[in-house]
C-alpha cells in the first residue's frame, strides 16, 4: 500500500505532480478555467467586493496564497481567517456574501462551525474539499473537489498542492467573471497547466534536498522567511518542520525581521529564505544579508539560473522559473521533503506525529 516507499508521507509527496494533474483535469475549457460544479452558481462570485475564507493549518496557508492571488489581480478583498477565531467573533457576513471554506478532510470541527455560523447570516458556502461525502461537502452550497485521492500521512502534502491548484483556478475564474481577464491571466493558466512536469523536475532534486536535511537536522530552531507569495510558503515550511520533526520553527514576513525576530538570530538559529525570482526578490535578499550579518546560517530556496544566490550561501535549492504567483506550488515539494528527511533521519515516524490526528473533529 505504501507502494515501496518507507512512509505514506514520502509516497504522497512523490504524488504531488499527479495530485496537481488530478485537480486540473476537466477544469480548463477553451483556454479558460471551468468548474462543472460552479456552472449554476457563477453568480455567487459576480460583482462581489469581498470573499471570506475560513480554514485551519495547512489549508489556512493555502487560503493565504488565494488572498495574495485575488488581491493582486482584482479589486476584491479577501479576508482569510483561521476557523477557530472566526467562529467566536461577530460574523462579518451578510446575505449573499461568499464564505469559502477549505478543508482536506471536510470534518474539521472549527471550520464546520464557522460555516454554520456564516450560513445562519445568509452567506453562500463554497467549499474546497478532498473527501467526497464529508460533512463540509454535504453542508455547502457548492463543493469544489480536490480530487487528490486519499491522504494517509497525517501531514498534509499532496492535498496542499491540490488545494492550491483549485484555488488558482477559482481565482482565475473570479477574474473572468468580474471582467479582470487579461494577458497575464492567460499566461498564469498556461504555466499552471505546464507545471506538473516541472514538479517532477523538482522531485528529482530529492537527493540534494536530503543532503541539506542531513546537514541541518541537529539544529534546534529555524526561522523561515518570505515576502508576498513567499510568505505562505515560509509558514507552511515551518509548520511541516514543527509537526513531524519537533524542531522549533517560526515564520515571518521577511520585512518583519527587523521589528524584533532578528534578535533571535545567531549561528545556531538558521534562516530558511524563500526567495524566488519575483518582484520582491531584492527586498528579501537585503533581509537575508542582514541575517547573515548576525552570523546566521542561511538556506535559500530560489529560482534556477539566479547566480546572485551564490553570493549569499552555498546551501541553495533551485526550482524552475514560473509566474511569480505560482511559486507556492512549485516550492511545495521542497519544503515537504526537507522536513520529511529530517524526521526520517531522527528515527521519527512522519506518518504519525505525536499529539496529532488526521482530522481534527473536536475543537
Ligand atoms: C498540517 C495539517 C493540518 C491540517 C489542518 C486542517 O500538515 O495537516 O494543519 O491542514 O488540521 O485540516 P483540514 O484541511 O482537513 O481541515
Amino acid at each position: 500500500e505504501k507502494g515501496g516507499y518507507k512512509h505514506f508521507m514520502y509516497k504522497e509527496i512523490m504524488e504531488d505532480p499527479q495530485a496537481l494533474v488530478n485537480a486540473l483535469v476537466g477544469r480548463i475549457k477553451n483556454d479558460r478555467p471551468f468548474f462543472e460544479e460552479l456552472e449554476h452558481y457563477e453568480e455567487f462570485f459576480k460583482n462581489i467586493d469581498r470573499i471570506r475564507v475560513v480554514s485551519c493549518g495547512t489549508s489556512y496557508y493555502a487560503g493565504l496564497v488565494f488572498k495574495y492571488f485575488v488581491e493582486n489581480n482584482t479589486d476584491i478583498d479577501v479576508d482569510v481567517e483561521v476557523s477557530s477565531e472566526f467562529r467566536y467573533k461577530r460574523p462579518h457576513v451578510k446575505e449573499g456574501d461568499v464564505l469559502l471554506a477549505i478543508s482536506q478532510s471536510g470534518e474539521t470541527a472549527d471550520t464546520l462551525e464557522s460555516v454554520r455560523l456564516a450560513k445562519k447570516h445568509g452567506a453562500r458556502i463554497v467549499s474546497i474539499v478532498n473527501v467526497v461525502g464529508s460533512t463540509l461537502d454535504r453542508e455547502s452550497d457548492v463543493t469544489l473537489f480536490m480530487n487528490a485521492g486519499p491522504e494517509i500521512g497525517v501531514a498534509a502534502t499532496k492535498t496542499y498542492v491540490a488545494e492550491l491548484a483549485v484555488l488558482y483556478l477559482l481565482g482565475l475564474k473570479i477574474m473572468e467573471i468580474n471582467g479582470y481577464w487579461n494577458k497575464e491571466a492567460d499566461e498564469i493558466l498556461d504555466r499552471l497547466v505546464r507545471m506538473p512536469e516541472l514538479l517532477e523536475n523538482v522531485l528529482r532534486k530529492d537527493p540534494q534536498i536530503r543532503e541539506l536535511s542531513e546537514k541541518y537536522k541537529d539544529f534546534k530552531h529555524f526561522m523561515y522567511i518570505g515576502r508576498g507569495y513567499g510568505y505562505p510558503t515560509a509558514l507552511e515550511g515551518a509548520l511541516k518542520l514543527k509537526e513531524i520533526t519537533y524542531i522549533h520553527a517560526t515564520a515571518y514576513q521577511a520585512g518583519e525581521l527587523k521589528h524584533g525576530p532578528i534578535a533571535l538570530l545567531d549561528p545556531e538559529f538558521p534562516v530558511f529564505a524563500v526567495m524566488p525570482d519575483d518582484s520582491l526578490f531584492f527586498k528579501t535578499k537585503s533581509n537575508v544579508i542582514e541575517s547573515k550579518s548576525r552570523n546566521a546560517r542561511v538556506i535559500v530556496l530560489g529560482t534556477e539560473g539566479n547566480r546572485s544566490l551564490e553570493e549569499i550561501t552555498s546551501d541553495i535549492i533551485h526550482v524552475p522559473p514560473t509566474h511569480e504567483s505560482l511559486y507556492p506550488l512549485m516550492m511545495a515539494p521542497v519544503i515537504q521533503l526537507f522536513a520529511y528527511h529530517i524526521a526520517d533521519m531522527k528515527g521519527l515516524d512522519p506518518d504519525k506525529p505525536r499529539n496529532l490526528a488526521k482530522s481534527v473533529t473536536v475543537e
